[in-house]
């Protein structure tokens, strides 16, 4: 049951109680699975047009693709464009959070918090920081990328339900002044987000070693600079030794696993098992456009298939709550969004379970929900994402997406 965008009871089909359901609506999905929203930890809206690309891992990946595409968000009208398209094909894979990275220029987060408001979603983002070591045509300075931040949080954390990460792009294309500043801005704001990426590539980790000689290593950079604890966000933390893992968990930092991404750009095996073990709350992120797709499930495939190499199997059960309740808690939303009961946001997703032949087929011979929810991060895709709630309200995310102007039509 659902009021004012939020859930009032949930429970058995038959069994509401009936003071709440006279005058209300009902929308019967038969044997579809009702879900939380999905919730992804890690994205870039304005990759979505360089997805897919070939032959490079991470350093020449991003010069050859990623800058030349990001520079063109400094046109408002492009970044809302782009925006508008990334959202509509997050909500047609049932996603309705995710921690989203925007580019360099303010206009791309203005652009990205418009399009998110005018939907009603709870998304949380920022505009990147970075001062050195890129292109002139998306970088800032130490005090631009701090006044620009600011002004941005100002307007848009916590207005309606949008939430704001100070978005550093990764140690080395900041210099230690924007750092220091970034740790500043999440001291001065004291519940906005953190969001960065450390040691995901080999050549990337020994080039962060020669800018900063004093850190003990990447993640250490990060510490100096007090840009870890409980509301930051670490994308991808493949390669870290065991004095990192032990400062993580200490400092409740949070790590984002990013599977397709790490083996499409050849980055390395996430240890899963290991991050765990040491006590780090994860979630996954889809990391579009380094990773190759915007589908959950597909991103917890590549997240089972990465935990097979270490001998080590994802459970579907884990996979989904990562994915939703799980996401939520690394979030600190475990208290608003990823669950389907009383006082929670109503942001739901519909899942047919049987949204393709080799799906159905392998579906009748389940004999567990266990099962059925592992067929459908093995084989689903958008396809079986029958309907999408935020906030109570329906959008009819399976109907033709095809870009911005056409939006209020494909919902
Ligand atoms: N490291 C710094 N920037 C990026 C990015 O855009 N994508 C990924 N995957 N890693 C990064
Ligand atoms: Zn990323």
């Amino acid at each position: 049951m659902i009021e004012g965008g939020d859930i009032v009871w949930s429970g058995q089909f038959g069994e509401e109680p009936k003071d709440i359901t006279s005058g209300a609506v009902r929308h019967d999905y038969g044997d579809d699975l009702i879900l939380p929203g999905f919730i992804d930890g890690h994205a870039h809206y304005p990759q979505t047009g360089v997805i897919a690309s070939f032959g490079t891992q991470l350093l020449e990946w991003l010069e050859k693709y990623t800058f030349p595409e990001e520079s063109l968000f400094s046109d408002l009208n492009y970044a809302r464009e782009k925006a508008s398209l990334f959202l509509d094909l997050l909500l047609s894979n049932g996603t309705t959070t995710a921690a989203v990275y925007c580019t360099v220029h303010r206009e791309s987060a203005e652009a990205f918090f418009e399009e998110a408001t005018s939907r009603n979603l709870r998304m949380i983002a920022g505009k990147v920081l970075m001062d050195r070591n890129a292109p002139l045509t998306v970088m800032d300075t130490a005090l631009s990328g701090y006044e620009d931040t600011k002004s941005l949080i100002e307007k848009w954390h916590g207005r309606g339900r949008n939430l704001y990460a100070v978005t550093p792009r990764f140690a080395p294309t900041s210099t230690p002044e924007q750092l220091e500043a970034c740790g500043a801005l999440i001291s001065e704001f004291d519940d906005v987000y953190l969001q960065t990426h450390v040691a995901e590539n080999l050549d990337e980790i020994k080039w962060v070693a020669d800018l900063f000689p004093n850190a003990a290593s990447y993640q250490d950079v990060y510490a100096h600079y007090k840009m870890i604890g409980p509301r930051s966000l670490y994308g991808h933390a493949i390669h870290m030794d065991d004095a990192d893992l032990a400062m993580a968990a200490e400092t409740q930092t949070k790590f984002v696993h990013c599977p397709t991404s790490n083996l499409f750009m050849g980055s390395g095996l996430f240890d899963l098992n290991r991050v765990w073990k040491a006590g780090i709350d994860v979630m996954l992120g889809c990391d579009v456009g380094g990773g190759t797709s915007l589908s959950p499930f597909a991103t917890m495939k590549a997240a089972y298939e990465i935990a097979q190499q270490a001998g080590f199997s994802l459970t579907p059960e884990v996979a989904f709550w990562l994915s939703t309740a799980g996401g939520a808690e690394t979030l600190s939303l475990g208290d608003k969004i990823g669950r389907l009961e009383p006082g929670y946001e109503a942001d739901i997703v519909v899942l047919n379970l049987k949204s393709t032949p080799i799906i159905q087929q392998r579906v009748e011979r389940a004999e567990s929900l266990r099962d059925i929810l592992f067929a459908q991060m093995i084989l689903a895709d958008d396809r079986a994402i029958r309907a999408v709630y935020t906030s109570g309200n329906r959008i009819k995310a399976k109907q033709k997406i095809t870009n911005g102007r056409d939006r209020e039509q494909a919902r």
